[in-house]
């Protein structure tokens, strides 16, 4: 038990906040000397809002928690906020907003400290190649005039953005400050060893798969669901069962049109997709929506958003990336469109990460690409 009270100890040492009680200054170095996470602070826990069920990982259970424990089952749960709290428990989150009643989440309900103790719950700690601790995204390319991550990198500093793609790989530049994420934009025609490669970068730990296979304009990789299949067979299935992460394709599931291959839309385009992949194993589903601000119809488009990414999770029982979304409208209009599905997203606890298109001038980028735009504000900040 001493053991137990000495890790509570340590663990609630750098309170931050009135629930925590501040007791020695040398312990968070030691805690930020875990290679690639960073000492956060203390967080008051909302007990009875536990929710995310990220699963029983600390080997040994209650009994054997310590920090390192805990940080290593949650990363390997996919998540990037790590916490312990009564000596022997243990929470993840993928959100900065992790006091909120949705994003913490205990791994065993033992509890074996004093309650004067009880309200306090710490350290939260991040992992590395993501400081920025939110489910928010950098959909982002290399067009700016230093052809590289610029226009992403106006984004550091804000903690709720914490990762970035470019439709593929390598990351360009991106700052260290988020997690980059690559993507198989296409079908190769052969063996990829540069893809592999991306792969197997350090830091990699989620890996996104073909862009809008369902579609069939120019700027879509339009491939039918079979070959989508062996596709991912060929290319993603190998990173599979590891620490890796991998995600479905990026489909448009709002799309109610046809579809790659034939006269049916980007569900069934899905259902076909999954029909075919016999053997495939996925971590997260990949959707883009794209919407007017205001569709006419009686709903706004936050109502949409909202129905179509709920439908998607309902249909696919996966947790969701929306790897691309956009509501058409005004500078105001989609303003109002993300102070409205920012924090519904942050709090579904199957909404996994997103990104607003996109990281371009006159998105969320200003104009003149000098800075963010208000769009990019209201982004990065709500
Ligand atoms: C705590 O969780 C409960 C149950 O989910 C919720 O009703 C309440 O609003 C949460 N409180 C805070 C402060 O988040
Ligand atoms: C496999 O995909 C094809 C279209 O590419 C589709 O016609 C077929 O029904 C799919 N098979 C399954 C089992 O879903
Ligand atoms: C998306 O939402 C709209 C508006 O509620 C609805 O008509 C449409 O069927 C939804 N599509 C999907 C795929 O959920
Ligand atoms: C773009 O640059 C012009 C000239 O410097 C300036 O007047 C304008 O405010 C800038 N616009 C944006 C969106 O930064």
């Amino acid at each position: 038990m001493e053991f137990w009270g000495l890790t509570f100890f340590l663990v609630l040492g750098f309170s931050l906040n009135a629930t925590c009680m501040t007791i020695n200054r040398a312990i968070p170095r030691a805690i930020e000397a875990r290679s690639g996470w960073t000492f956060l602070g203390c967080y008051a826990d909302n007990v009875s809002g536990r929710a995310l069920p990220n699963g029983e990982g600390v080997p040994g259970g209650t009994n054997a928690m310590t920090n390192e424990l805990c940080q290593s089952a949650c990363l390997l749960a996919g998540y990037v906020i790590a916490g312990t709290e009564y000596a022997g428990e243990c929470f993840s989150s993928t959100s900065s907003s992790f006091t909120s009643s949705s994003t913490s989440t205990k791994l065993s309900s033992s509890s074996t400290i004093s309650s004067s103790t009880s309200s306090s719950t710490s350290p939260v700690t991040t992992s590395s190649g993501g400081v920025g601790t939110g489910k928010r995204g950098l959909a982002y390319t290399d067009g700016n005039p230093d052809g590289n991550a610029a226009y992403a990198n106006f984004f550091v500093g804000y903690p709720k953005i914490s990762w970035g793609y470019d439709w593929g790989y390598p990351s360009q530049g991106l700052d260290s400050y988020f997690e980059f994420v690559p993507m198989l934009w296409g079908l190769p025609s052969g063996s990829d060893p540069s893809w592999t490669a991306a792969v197997q970068t350090a830091g990699t730990k989620n890996i996104l798969g073909f862009n809008e296979p369902d579609l069939t304009y120019s700027g879509s990789s339009n491939i039918i669901p079979a070959k989508a299949a062996a596709g991912y067979l060929t290319y993603m299935e190998p990173f599979a069962g590891g620490s890796i992460k991998i995600g479905m394709p990026n489909v448009l599931w709002n799309n109610g049109g046809s579809s790659s291959g034939g006269n049916y839309d980007s569900a069934v385009w899905t259902q076909y997709f999954l029909g075919n992949c016999t053997g495939c194993h996925f971590d997260f589903a990949a959707i883009h929506w794209y919407q007017d601000c205001d569709p006419g119809d009686g709903q706004s488009g936050a109502a949409w958003f909202q129905g179509n990414v709920t439908n998607a999770y309902e249909t696919l029982n996966l947790p969701v990336w929306i790897t691309e979304f956009q509501c058409y409208g005004s500078d105001a209009q989609q303003i109002a469109f993300l102070q409205q599905v920012l924090p519904w997203l942050d709090a579904q606890s199957y909404v996994g990460r997103y990104a607003y298109f996109g990281t371009f001038p006159g998105h969320t980028i200003n104009a003149n690409g000098t800075g963010l735009s208000d769009i990019g504000i209201a982004y990065a900040t709500t």
